[in-house]
């Protein structure tokens, strides 16, 4: 069996999609989240990009050792330093370089002919081949290159020492036949080819970058990019659970392919990055959606308790996805709540753990049962930002049909207890008009969502919601029992990161 290298690129290529952004922590839990997922290769960011990018390299280069660590640079000195600084702790760092050679990009974005664009990749191949061992060449928009400018340049490329070949459909715009021609030529007419592995790396532009990828798996890829739950650029990337379940599921095709990950830790690793990231999981989301494995129908649901496998392809376990069992309520204590959270792979230091411990037992007394969905939101919510500036003290709203909405909220700001109070055209509004006063920020709602993380009426509902503020948007998000709470926590969530 052949082994696909697994080439994560959710701290890079995903934090790249709009409204994704991460700080250094998150990043790094994202990392421990990776690693213990089974990915052989972990793009950390673009340590030219932003300082913030260059702490988050440097810090999973310092504190990962099972995947290897890579950073990206433009075929340029100075991003290649960049790269190769914030990659020092790496047990295994790589750089990936990359370089557009479409001629659309060659005409518009460089204003430079073919030639000039190979001698910029020798040159900076040669440098970063110096100062690391490990390095993978992507030949940007390659999927609308000519193919002997594609050919001439993976050989020189392979040449200068590159081991590991990427070939990027970076505006999502090929289809699953042709990128196993274009795989199967670069294998055909590149002399060097086998002294490098080929790797795939495809956007979702039209929604096949699961299929293209496999396609080039078929063709000769061995490496697959991709990232936890498809987020990227744009429409984002192939969704690392959907190629992995496919190459398992798929045995008849894929027989002779296995991956190294533990599927079992899919789940939870979505649920993390979609916490973190702000980016909500589509229900009908293929492998981590809430409804993946879900049947309606009531012949679906007949035949599924009669044999599982008439309506199902995969097994929810597989994945990581637990049949909501019942786990704690509100007379458990800490112990049992900091096991079953060890149990759930969250390692939570002291301070942490008893933060979360405070809000399980707030929502306990709401909420008569608490499943481990419930328990994630809960932990996730306590431990995105690391010291939030402002804290939710109480808040009280009366809204009805004969009555104008009006809330009061206060707030703990490092210490210090402030008030405000507002009306509204509702309950959440008048929230919002309140802590508007209270924080300063003048911010316009652009997005509100709201969701029931599990069923019942008790349900835990989760606000996510994107804020305005001066032009940049942010993202917050919040969970309660009580919706207008939710809301109010989302929206703390959102300020807290204009703080940092
Ligand atoms: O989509 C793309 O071309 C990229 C490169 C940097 C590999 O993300
Ligand atoms: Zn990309």
């Amino acid at each position: 069996m052949e082994k696909i290298i697994i080439f994560d690129t959710t701290l890079r290529d995903g934090e790249q999609a709009p409204g994704a952004s991460l700080n250094p922590q998150q990043k790094l839990e994202i990392a421990f989240a990776l690693e213990k997922l089974g990915v052989d290769v972990i793009e950390a960011g673009f340590p030219i990009a932003s300082s913030g990018d260059f702490q988050a390299v440097k810090n999973i280069s310092a504190k990962i050792k099972k995947s290897a660590i890579c950073g990206l640079a433009r075929c340029l000195k100075p991003d290649i330093i960049a790269a190769h600084k914030a990659l020092r702790g790496a047990g295994h760092p790589r750089i990936h370089l990359f370089l557009a050679t479409s001629k659309i990009h060659l005409k518009y974005k460089f204003k430079k002919a073919e030639d000039e664009i190979l001698t910029l990749a020798k040159d900076a191949i040669r440098i970063a081949r110096k100062l690391c061992p490990d390095i993978e060449f992507s030949p940007e928009d390659a999927t609308r290159s000519e193919r002997d400018f594609i050919y001439r340049i993976v050989e020189m490329a392979i040449n200068e020492g590159a081991r590991t070949i990427n070939i990027p459909d970076t505006v999502g715009y090929s289809y699953p036949q042709e990128i196993y021609s274009l795989i199967t030529d670069i294998r055909n007419n590149v002399s060097n080819i086998e002294k490098a592995v080929l790797a795939i790396h495809c956007h979702d532009d039209l929604g096949l970058s699961t299929a293209n990828s496999l396609s080039a798996i078929l063709a000769g890829a061995r490496q697959v990019h991709c990232t936890i739950n498809g987020i990227g650029e744009r429409a984002g990337n192939a969704a690392l659970e959907e190629v992995v379940m496919a190459l398992k599921t798929r045995k008849d095709v894929f027989g002779d392919f296995f991956t190294q990950i533990n599927t079992k830790e899919i789940y939870r690793t979505s649920r993390l990055v979609s916490n973190l990231t702000d980016f909500v999981v589509p229900p009908n989301k293929a492998i981590v959606g809430r409804n993946a494995f879900r049947h309606e129908s009531g012949i679906h649901q007949d035949a599924v308790l009669k044999k599982r496998s008439t309506y199902e392809i995969m097994d929810p376990h597989d994945v990581g996805i637990s049949s909501s069992q019942l786990v704690l309520g509100k007379h458990s204590g800490r112990h049992a709540f900091g096991d079953r959270l060890k149990h759930m792979g969250f390692n939570l230091g002291q301070k942490q753990l008893n933060q979360a411990f405070t809000r399980f037992k707030d929502v306990a007394d709401k909420k008569k049962d608490i499943y481990d969905d419930d328990l994630r939101i809960i932990v996730q919510d306590e431990i995105r930002l690391i010291r939030p500036v402002w804290k939710l003290e109480s808040f009280e709203v009366a809204s009805g049909t004969k009555i104008k909405p009006y809330a009061s909220v206060i707030l703990d700001k490092k210490g210090k207890l402030l008030s405000g109070s507002s009306g509204g055209d509702g309950p959440v509004d008048a929230c919002f008009k309140a802590l508007e006063k209270i924080t300063n920020f003048k911010a316009k709602l652009e997005d509100f969502r709201l969701e029931a993380v599990t069923s019942g009426k008790d349900a835990l509902g989760q606000v996510s919601l994107k804020l305005k503020v001066s032009g940049l948007i942010v993202n917050g998000r919040g969970s309660s029992t009580d919706i207008v709470e939710a809301a109010v926590r989302a929206y703390i969530d959102a300020v807290n990161k204009l703080e940092t």
